[in-house]
């Protein structure tokens, strides 16, 4: 594998969203936080993003959550529609989900999975722990979210999820792949605001921080915070060998992005690491 496609936070709406009940019109409203409910403008979006990720001569897309504005069935099912429509091979493609695709239930994602997104369910995130092994990349696909009120955006990282992927991240077998974590949320704390962190945060992210800290060769590509991110990863003192370069890395938004052109990020992989080439348009 040599090229990474990288694109998140689509915010696919119901395609009646119109004729959908008053109950999601209003919720879409809410969470869309201003932004215009578009169903058509937003699967164009997609579309398009999809066919920049193609053309980029990516091997691989990861798409880091967010597929959906409320983790409603229509939506998910329009979602697939637009992947498959994109003619992009299944196993080409990992998706997780996003604190918005869980708003309407917590079984939601699973149902997806089971159902309209069948075809893409065996490189993305599953059960905790998974790995996808494309050639010399292990992407380690993690569900961050919880059910909770459209009030709150935040994510979990639990014991659980950490107890199965240090194990992934400190396997000899994966000793000389590049590892990447893709999820949702990011693993940084708001420091001086302990009430955004309850609100929007990443619980249990320092499990994440301690496993950057001890494996240089672990990156993280992420989504939910709707522009690009590049962070440097502090080391430990025993592995402070290694060059301070980014490893944990946040793509725009489809939504955000103008009809005509989304972009999407790419990365290449050179010496077992990610490096941002930047963002493409079509
Ligand atoms: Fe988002």
């Amino acid at each position: 594998m040599r090229r990474i496609a990288h694109l998140s936070d689509v915010h696919t709406l119901d395609p009646q969203t119109r004729r959908s009940g008053a109950r999601y019109r209003f919720a879409t409203k809410f969470v869309s936080l201003g932004r215009a409910i578009d169903p058509k403008s937003r699967a164009r979006k997609l579309a398009r993003a999809l066919v920049a990720a193609k053309a980029s001569g990516a091997d691989h897309i990861v798409i880091t959550g967010d597929l959906t504005e409320m983790g409603d069935a229509t939506e998910f099912e329009h979602f697939a529609n637009l992947l498959d429509d994109a003619r992009i091979h299944e196993d080409a493609v990992t998706l997780v989900p996003g604190n918005h695709d869980a708003y309407t239930s917590g079984a939601a994602w699973r149902r997806a999975l089971e159902g309209p997104l069948k075809r893409w369910a065996s490189a993305s995130a599953t059960e905790t722990g998974k790995i996808v092994m494309r050639g010399n990349v292990a992407f380690l696909p993690i569900d961050t979210t919880c059910f909770q009120s459209l009030a709150r955006s935040g994510g979990m990282f639990t014991p659980e999820a950490a107890r199965a992927v240090r194990a992934r991240v400190e396997d000899r077998a994966l000793r000389d792949k590049t590892i990447v974590l893709v999820m949702h949320h990011p693993p940084f704390i708001h420091h001086k605001n302990p009430v955004a962190q309850w609100i929007d945060g990443l619980r249990g992210c320092t499990h994440v921080l301690d496993m950057l800290a001890r494996h240089p060769h672990v990156q993280i590509l992420h989504g939910h915070l709707h522009r690009v991110v590049d962070r440097i990863a502090e080391l430990r003192q025993n592995v402070l060998g290694v060059a301070n370069r980014a490893r944990i890395f946040g793509a725009p938004a489809t939504v955000d992005d103008a009809d005509d052109a989304p972009r999407v990020r790419l990365y290449d992989i050179r010496d077992g690491a990610l490096e941002s080439v930047g963002l493409f348009a079509m």
